[in-house]
Parts: structure tokens; C-alpha cells; sequence
């Protein structure tokens, strides 16, 4: 009897939380791979692209000791996790930039961070596509995009705290916005805006122009994801046919990918 009431409290839990993840829940990122599971467990197969990137070990990119600052360690739909948020800023202390540029700012916790680990006299230029801009991109964005730009305010979590200085809010899209000011004068990207296809291509296209002497750090976030497949597979082409992408590698254990010219 007490097995049978056992079975009979998971089975309705089971059915309400599946009311939840297909009305309300699927709309956020973290339940998402719910609906990919239920799928391979009744044997969809889904044509999703296959990640096929070099991946590289973290301590190959930043060894265990650096030291880092992590701020605002609690995590919301829409953010990068936290181990990535100490890979990222691992690398930021392990190479030191000046000029930090980040594609899509959100609530700016990433942007926090970056300015955190960089040095006193950094600067970090953050871009985030305002509400008003939903209606007019110049390229698609991806279904599902919406909800981390409806948001009142872009980068709440720097604003006020003793890192603001050294960020500058940019807005814009990234398919029309001016980045000629920014050529030849940044050291350190983080490409994290719209994941479609077309803006992955485009802001990689774009950050090229940034890098100082062609040098310095490029980061993307969420490859291999299957929800945003269009980014998976704008990183794979390029690193199959572009000789400026051939030498980026996701590194293991975290959606981030990686290109590092020295
Ligand atoms: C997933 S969130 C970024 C998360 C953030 N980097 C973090 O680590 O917490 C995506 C952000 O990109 C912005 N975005 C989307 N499309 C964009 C575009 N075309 N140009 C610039 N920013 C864009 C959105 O407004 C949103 O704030």
C-alpha cells in the first residue's frame, strides 16, 4: 500500500510539473533540455547540429591557481553559468586586457565580472539591444530571444557597484550598430547577443575588425546547446571554412567557445 501512494504522489507531481514545462516552464532556458530528453527517451531523433569543435582541458587555457573575483555568483535564466563566469574571468586575469567589448549585455552580471578581474585602468564596453529595438532587427533573431530583451533596463547588476566606472553601456544591434570607434582597439571579446545563425555570423564578422594588432581573446557563449542550434551551426561553418576561425575550440565542460591569437 505505502509503495502504491508512493507511485501514486510521483505520478501526480509528474503530471503537474509536465502542465508547468509545456505552458509556462518551457520558456525558461534551464527547463528546456526537459522537452529534448522526453524526445530521445521515445526515440525522436532530432536533425540538431553535432558539435564538432576541438574542445580544449580549462587548465590548458587558465590554470587552476589564478585567482579570481566572482560577483553576483547567483545565476538567472538568461546568464552564463557560474563556472563559466571563473573560466571567463580566468582569462581575463590570466592576459590582462585594457579594452574588454561584450555583445549582449542582459542584466550585466557577466559585464560585472569582467570588470571585476580586469585591471584598474580597464575599460569595458558592454552592447545590448534595448526593448524598443525588438521590433527592428536587421537580421532574425531565434525564437525564444525575446524574453532576455524585454527587459527594463540593461546591466541592473554592475549599476551602483564599484566596478560602473569602468563599463560603458553601448545600445544597439549588432547588425547595424558603428563599431568603426572600437577598430583595432580591443583585447578581450565576449559574444553573447542574439544566437541566431545570421547575428553569429554577423558579430563574429564584426569583432575581427575590433582586435588590436589582430590579436587578443574571442569568446562565444552557448555552443552545442540544443535549443540554440543555429549557433552551433554558424561556429562550426565558420570554423570549417574561415582561415580567422580554424584555430577556435570549445572549451570542455562549458558552452564556451574560444579563439586565442597570440
Ligand atoms: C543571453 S542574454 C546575454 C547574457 C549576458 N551576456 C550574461 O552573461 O548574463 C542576450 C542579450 O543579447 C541582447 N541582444 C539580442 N540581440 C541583440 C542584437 N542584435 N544586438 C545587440 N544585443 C542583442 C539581448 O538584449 C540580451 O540582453
Amino acid at each position: 500500500m505505502k509503495r502504491i501512494i508512493v507511485f501514486i504522489t510521483r505520478y501526480v507531481y509528474a503530471v503537474l510539473s509536465c502542465i508547468y514545462l509545456f505552458t509556462i516552464g518551457f520558456l525558461f532556458e534551464k527547463n528546456r533540455f526537459l522537452i529534448s530528453t522526453i524526445c530521445e527517451h521515445f526515440g525522436y531523433v532530432e536533425k540538431t547540429p553535432k558539435a564538432i569543435l576541438p574542445t580544449i582541458e580549462l587548465s590548458e587555457v587558465a590554470p587552476e591557481h589564478i585567482p579570481i573575483q566572482v560577483r553576483e555568483p547567483v545565476e538567472v535564466d538568461g546568464n552564463i553559468s557560474l563556472a563559466e563566469i571563473a573560466v571567463i574571468s580566468k582569462l581575463v586575469k590570466l592576459h590582462n586586457p585594457t579594452t574588454l567589448f561584450e555583445i549582449g549585455t542582459f542584466d550585466g552580471r557577466t559585464t560585472l565580472n569582467l570588470a571585476a578581474n580586469s585591471s584598474q585602468d580597464a575599460k569595458v564596453y558592454t552592447l545590448d539591444l534595448p526593448q524598443e529595438g525588438l521590433s527592428e532587427t536587421r537580421l532574425s533573431l531565434e525564437p525564444g530571444e525575446e524574453k532576455y530583451i524585454e527587459k527594463k533596463k540593461s546591466g541592473s547588476r554592475y549599476l551602483n557597484t564599484d566596478c560602473e566606472k569602468k563599463i560603458t553601456q553601448l545600445y544597439g544591434d549588432s547588425a547595424t550598430f558603428d563599431f568603426s570607434p572600437f577598430f583595432d582597439a580591443i583585447d578581450f571579446i565576449f559574444i553573447d547577443g542574439s544566437h541566431s545563425y545570421e547575428y553569429i555570423l554577423n558579430d563574429s564578422e564584426q569583432v575581427l575588425k575590433l582586435l588590436r594588432n589582430r590579436k587578443g581573446i574571442i569568446l562565444w557563449h552557448d555552443y552545442d546547446k540544443p535549443w540554440w542550434g543555429g549557433l552551433t551551426s554558424a561556429l562550426n561553418e565558420m570554423y570549417l571554412s574561415r582561415d580567422e576561425f580554424k584555430n577556435i575550440k570549445q572549451i570542455k565542460g562549458t558552452s564556451l567557445v574560444c579563439l586565442i591569437v597570440e
